[in-house]
């Protein structure tokens, strides 16, 4: 079993990436914070809140945590997400708050308190892993391992040079990649191979009220369309990623994100010449998608089972 703290910003394919890593039976998910980014902190803090509900998370902790970059104005992806952040997907109120205390700290108590057991997957701007590493360096020996959605190596999504959870916070993002731990980045050159075509639709639809409330209307209102004819779930490909690294091609590089360019702040900057320097990050190159879905999808099938 492999323990992991989801660090989000609900966003529909974070509330995919969520629901995979609930249902999958060799992950368990020990803490949730959260980060403004797809939408506003109340926002993103409040989705996850819910889906703690709906997905019946029990009591893992959740707590709050950057509303905005360390240095910057708030750029924010609602045209993607929807004013709700859910698409079309309408959870109901969520009953219990979250956690006293900031999402800094529950990541830093997190991982201090099981040295080399927590895998750390940060599914949003990197405002929070940022301020964990300023805050308490040893965070990066303890953590088991940290993957992040974010990136690319060929474009970005948010304007052609910047992928959106780097151009929301660049700064913290080059704290998170020069602070010693070797960043498993799934970047847009792997998440975009993972969409959600009419056939993986019609494969979710048996599945209850999780398909019903949550997996079809989040989904088929996902702005953020690819040419192969459907969205793809970005963040998904990072918990799936944590569950069987089989399933994404790593390769070692050098990452760099631009903090100052004009055209391209937030930019990437990855170099998988093998040279004197030693590799900050393992990049996915290639997802096998065909075991993408049916990884997703067994877990998926296995919590529908549990909710009914
Ligand atoms: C990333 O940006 C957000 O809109 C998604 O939730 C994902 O984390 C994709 O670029
Ligand atoms: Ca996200």
């Amino acid at each position: 079993m492999t323990k992991v703290l989801i660090d989000c910003d609900p966003g529909i394919d974070d509330a995919m990436a969520l629901a995979l890593a609930v249902g999958a039976p060799s992950l368990e998910v020990v803490a949730i914070t959260t980060v403004g980014g797809n939408a506003d902190l109340a926002v993103t803090t409040r989705n996850a809140l819910a889906l703690r509900e709906f997905l019946d998370l029990g009591d893992v902790p959740i707590a709050p945590g950057s509303p905005g970059a360390l240095l910057h104005p708030v750029v924010r992806a609602g045209h993607v997400h929807g004013p709700t952040g859910l698409g079309d997907a309408v959870l109901p109120e969520p009953v219990r708050a979250a956690s006293d205390g900031h999402a800094v700290d529950l990541i830093i108590d997190t991982l201090r308190a099981a040295p080399g057991e927590v895998t750390l997957i940060a599914i949003g701007p990197l405002t929070n892993v940022a301020l964990a590493v300023r805050k308490e360096p040893r965070v990066v020996a303890w953590a088991r391992d940290l993957v992040i959605m974010g990136g690319s190596y060929t474009r970005g999504n948010h304007n052609p040079a910047a992928e959106f959870n780097m151009l929301a916070d660049p700064e913290a993002a080059a704290i998170v990649f020069e602070s010693g731990w070797t960043v498993k980045m799934l970047g847009l050159d792997v998440t975009l191979t993972a969409v959600v075509t009419e056939q993986v639709l019609d494969r979710m639809r048996p599945l209850g009220r999780l398909a019903d409330d949550l997996l079809i209307p989040a989904a088929t209102c996902y702005g953020m369309v690819t040419a192969d004819g459907g969205p793809a779930i970005h963040d998904a490909c990072a918990v799936a990623y944590a569950l069987d690294p089989g399933l994404v091609t790593m390769t070692p590089a050098v990452v760099r994100v631009e903090t100052r360019g004009q055209y391209t702040r937030g930019m990437t900057v990855v170099d998988f010449r093998v040279g004197e320097e030693v590799p900050n990050a393992l990049v996915g190159t290639r997802l096998e998608v065909g075991r993408f879905w049916d990884t997703l999808l067994d877990a998926y099938g296995r919590l529908a089972e549990r909710l009914g």
